[in-house]
């Protein structure tokens, strides 16, 4: 497998409508443990059980989806990861769905999802390769907060390439509160996070993400954020259901490593709880 996915589980199953936690237990065993100590933190949440994987949780991700205009869209949607937002944009009913992720194994995991509506290509997400205005509705979620201000950038460009006039691009991302946070204290913030979760993190001020978008030509439309709780119980609870939190609370008892690393990045989000953010954005491109 990919070096960037071994870890992910396999089922394409709500994990909260399961009512069997051996089977998911089962399903994620499939996959190996070796690297446990290295894999970029997603990966390690996704090994242990996690399908949620973004910073603001369930709840922030489907408000965004309701202000992002799916009914009936041509839907592309960058970096489905596991498919756990494929699985939440089909149930708006989309008229068609594109996934674009580097991964190969991403493929044909949200493949099994979204087969119905589309497919997942594999592409970057700076050069889909789909046609310019051929969409509606462009979803990313947690893919532009690892990457360098002109790598969101060059993104946010191709989102904005591949929508029709007047469409609308929703991003669920990593944020910095307040606009006016001190730059020391955000070098520190993404330094130690990254350190943490193993992957370049570049989280930033609503006011920095709404800079690159608009830089990129969208008009704001929508924003909401909420707490960085992604390692915290209540709101794994929230976002997986008992079943499947209990499933996750063994994989880390039992899986060499896991604890030690789910608690240094529980730790670093803890110290900058304060800071730290899920933000998400509807914009739009102009008519
Ligand atoms: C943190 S997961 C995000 C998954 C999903 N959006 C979610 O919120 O659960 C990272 C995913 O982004 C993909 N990815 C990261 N950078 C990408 C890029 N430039 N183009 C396409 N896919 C990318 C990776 O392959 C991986 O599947």
């Amino acid at each position: 497998m990919n070096s960037e996915v071994h870890s992910a589980p396999v089922s394409s199953a709500n994990a909260q409508d399961s009512s069997n936690a051996a089977t998911i237990a089962a399903q994620d065993h499939q996959f190996e443990d070796k690297d446990i100590a290295t894999v970029p933190g997603h990966w390690l949440l996704a090994r242990l059980g996690r399908r949620v994987l973004r910073p603001g949780g369930l709840a922030l991700t489907q408000a965004m989806l309701n202000k992002a205009h799916l009914d009936n869209a041509d839907v592309c949607e960058f970096a489905p990861g596991i498919g756990r937002t494929a699985e939440e944009i089909i149930a708006h009913k989309p008229h068609s769905y594109v996934g674009i992720d580097r991964n190969a194994d991403v493929v044909d995991i949200v493949n099994n999802i979204v087969r119905d509506y589309g497919e997942v290509r594999l592409a970057n997400a700076q050069d889909t390769h789909l046609p310019a205005e051929s969409v509606d509705v462009v979803v990313g979620e947690a893919i532009l907060s690892m990457q360098s201000d002109e790598d969101k950038l060059a993104i946010m460009k191709e989102a904005f390439r591949v929508l029709r006039p007047g469409g609308h691009y929703a991003l669920h991302e990593l944020g910095l509160e307040p606009d006016s946070l001190d730059e020391t204290i955000k070098n520190d913030i993404r330094t130690d996070v990254s350190r943490a979760i193993k992957v370049n993190a570049r989280p930033a001020t609503k006011h920095e993400w709404l800079a690159l978008l608009e830089q990129a030509g969208f008009q704001f439309e929508w924003s909401e954020a909420a707490p960085m709780l992604l390692m915290e119980p209540e709101r794994v609870m929230a976002d997986e259901g008992k079943e499947r939190a209990r499933v996750i609370m063994h994989n880390m008892a039992t899986i060499p490593g896991a604890k030690e690393r789910v608690m240094e990045m529980k730790q670093t989000f803890g110290k900058y709880r304060e800071y730290l953010r899920g933000i998400a954005f509807v914009v739009r491109k102009p008519l």
